[in-house]
């Protein structure tokens, strides 16, 4: 499979770029910094040097070109209201059109867990994050591509177990990153699990065996 990761420098895209290429798929993956294109390559993956908030849907559609997938695992991480707006907003947007326009049916979007920040003192960019994040879903919901939008819980650097719990509505919980990308790696492969919007936490099932069970919601 031929695989598009956007944000494949990123806590997920990293560890997704890196199990990809181990199981004999072919790699491309953004960066933005000449360090990070070295990283890249020495993975085994193509670097595609693209900043979200400077490029177009004809920019990303004409690095896509070839791809079987897009994964998109970018984020402003927090940064402020207009790059929120720009990488996990309409950077999701351009991205889903880029597919459209060069003819890739499969997107996997990273989203975030809806009770994700439920019982702190409520912040003004966290509200104005998870916004955003449900606008990207609102918005790749309503395209005709093959879509998985994963919403995990708060995402920890804790090494992998490989088992999680995913569900379309399961409790609130935190994730490793290595657990988010095993998930995506198994969506890669599974795709007949498509049209789905999947919540994910650390749990007791084989990260693949809990996607192959999404498969009985997934739409046409
Ligand atoms: N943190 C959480 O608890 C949590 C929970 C649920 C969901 N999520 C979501 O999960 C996803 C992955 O999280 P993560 O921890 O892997 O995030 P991360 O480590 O902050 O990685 C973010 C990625 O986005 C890229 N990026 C940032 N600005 C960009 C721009 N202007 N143009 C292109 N790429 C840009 C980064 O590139 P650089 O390396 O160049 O900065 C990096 O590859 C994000 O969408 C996040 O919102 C997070």
């Amino acid at each position: 499979m031929q695989v598009f990761i956007i944000g494949a420098t990123g806590g997920v895209g990293r560890r997704l770029r890196r199990r990809l290429v181990n199981a004999g798929h072919q790699v491309a993956g953004t960066h933005r910094r000449d360090s990070q294109k070295e990283q890249l390559e020495t993975d085994g993956v193509t670097p595609v040097n693209i900043d979200l908030m400077n490029t177009s849907s004809e920019r990303l559609a004409a690095a896509m070109q070839g791809s079987d997938i897009v994964v998109f695992s970018a984020g402003a991480g927090g940064a402020g209201v207009d790059l929120t707006d720009g990488i996990d907003g309409r950077g999701a947007r351009f991205a889903a059109e880029a597919a459209r326009l060069a003819g890739i049916n499969r997107f996997l979007l990273v989203s975030a867990f809806p009770d994700a920040g439920r019982g702190k003192a409520p912040s003004p960019g966290f509200e104005h994050y998870m916004q955003v994040k449900k606008q990207a879903d609102v918005m790749l919901a309503a395209t005709p591509l093959d879509w998985v939008i994963l919403r995990p819980g708060t995402l920890v650097n804790e090494a992998g177990t490989g088992k999680v719990r995913t569900g379309l509505a399961i409790p609130y919980g935190t994730v490793p990153r290595d657990d988010v990308a095993a998930v995506l790696h198994a969506l890669v492969e599974q795709p007949e699990v498509k049209r789905v919007i999947i919540e994910l936490t650390a749990g007791e099932q084989d990260a693949s065996e809990a996607v192959a069970a999404m498969a009985a919601f997934s739409g046409r």
